[in-house]
C-alpha cells in the first residue's frame, strides 16, 4: 500500500501495536485518526502525537458503532484506511469450571463482532476512495490456539477466515484487504507484564510498515510467520508442545 497521504482510522491505537502504528503512519506523512474506551489513554496518545484526531468509542457495542462510523465519515471525508486492531484478551477458569460469560462475550463482541461490522459499514464509503485498505489484525493464535484462552484463540481463528473471504469478496472493488498476524508482542494486553517475553514492539511495528509498503496482503512475523505457513502435522505438534 501506500504509506503517505492517507487519512487512517486504527481502532484500539491509544496503546501497543495500535499507538505504534500511528506513530509510524504519522511520521509517514498520514492524518491518524484513533479510537477507545478509556479518555485518559487517548488524551497520552494525543500529549504524545498532538496531529491525532481521537474518538472514545467502546467498538464492542453495536450502537456505538454504527453512530461512530457515521460521525467519523462525516468528519473525515477522506478516511481511506481501517485498521481494525483494537481487541482484548482474558484468561478464564478451566472450561470444566463455571464460567463467567460475560468476559467470554466480551472478547467475542470486540475482537471478532466488531471488526466484522466495522468492514461492513465503513465498505461504501471506502469504495468511493482512492487506495482504500481494510487492515484486520489477528494473531499467530489464530492457526494453533492456546486452549487456556479457547474463546480469545477462536475469534482470531474465525477473524482470519472472515479477512480471506473479505478479501475474495472485494477483488473485483478498489478494496485491499490486508492481515497482520501478530506473534507474542510485549504490550499490555490482557494486562500489565502478561506478554514481557513477546517480541519487541517496535522491531515488530517497523516490520509491519515494511510489509504494508511492500503490498503484502498476509503477513506474520518471527514464529506467527512460521504458523501460517505450516502443515496440519506442524500445526498440531506446535499445538501439543505449546499447550503442555
Ligand atoms: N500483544 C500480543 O502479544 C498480541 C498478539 C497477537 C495479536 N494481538 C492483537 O493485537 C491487537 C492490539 O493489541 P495490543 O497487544 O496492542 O494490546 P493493547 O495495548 O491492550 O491494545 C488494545 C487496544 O484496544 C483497545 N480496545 C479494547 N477494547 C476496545 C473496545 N471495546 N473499543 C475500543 N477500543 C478497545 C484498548 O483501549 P481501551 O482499553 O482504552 O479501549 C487498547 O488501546 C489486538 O487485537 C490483539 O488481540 C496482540
Amino acid at each position: 500500500m501506500e504509506l503517505k497521504n492517507n487519512t487512517v482510522l486504527i481502532t484500539g491505537g491509544g496503546s501497543g501495536i495500535g499507538f505504534a502504528l500511528a506513530k509510524r503512519f504519522t511520521k509517514a506523512g498520514n492524518q491518524v485518526i484513533i479510537c477507545g474506551r478509556r479518555k485518559e489513554q487517548l488524551e497520552i496518545a494525543k500529549i504524545k502525537l498532538p496531529n491525532l484526531i481521537c474518538y472514545q468509542v467502546d467498538v464492542s457495542q453495536e450502537k456505538e458503532r454504527l453512530d461512530f462510523v457515521a460521525r467519523v465519515t462525516l468528519e473525515h471525508p477522506a478516511l481511506n484506511v481501517l485498521i481494525n486492531n483494537a481487541g482484548v484478551q482474558n484468561r478464564p477458569a478451566p472450561l470444566v469450571e463455571p464460567q463467567d460469560w460475560s468476559k467470554h462475550r466480551l472478547e467475542i463482541s470486540t475482537n471478532l463482532e466488531a471488526p466484522i461490522h466495522l468492514s461492513l459499514l465503513f465498505i461504501p464509503h471506502l469504495q468511493k476512495q482512492t487506495h482504500p485498505v481494510i487492515i484486520n489484525v489477528s494473531s499467530g493464535l489464530a492457526f494453533t490456539p492456546l486452549s487456556f484462552m479457547s474463546t480469545y484463540c477462536l475469534t482470531k481463528a474465525a477473524l482470519h477466515s472472515f479477512t480471506m473471504s473479505l478479501r475474495h469478496q472485494l477483488k473485483a472493488t478498489p478494496i485491499q484487504v490486508v492481515e497482520l498476524i501478530p506473534p507474542a508482542v510485549n504490550t499490555d494486553l490482557g494486562g500489565t507484564g502478561l506478554h514481557t517475553a513477546g517480541v519487541n514492539l517496535d522491531e515488530f511495528a517497523d516490520h509491519c510498515m515494511s510489509k504494508l509498503e511492500q503490498g503484502d496482503l498476509e503477513f506474520g512475523f518471527g514464529t506467527s510467520e512460521e504458523r501460517r505457513h505450516f502443515s496440519r502435522e506442524q500445526l498440531d505438534q506446535y499445538f501439543l508442545t505449546m499447550n503442555k
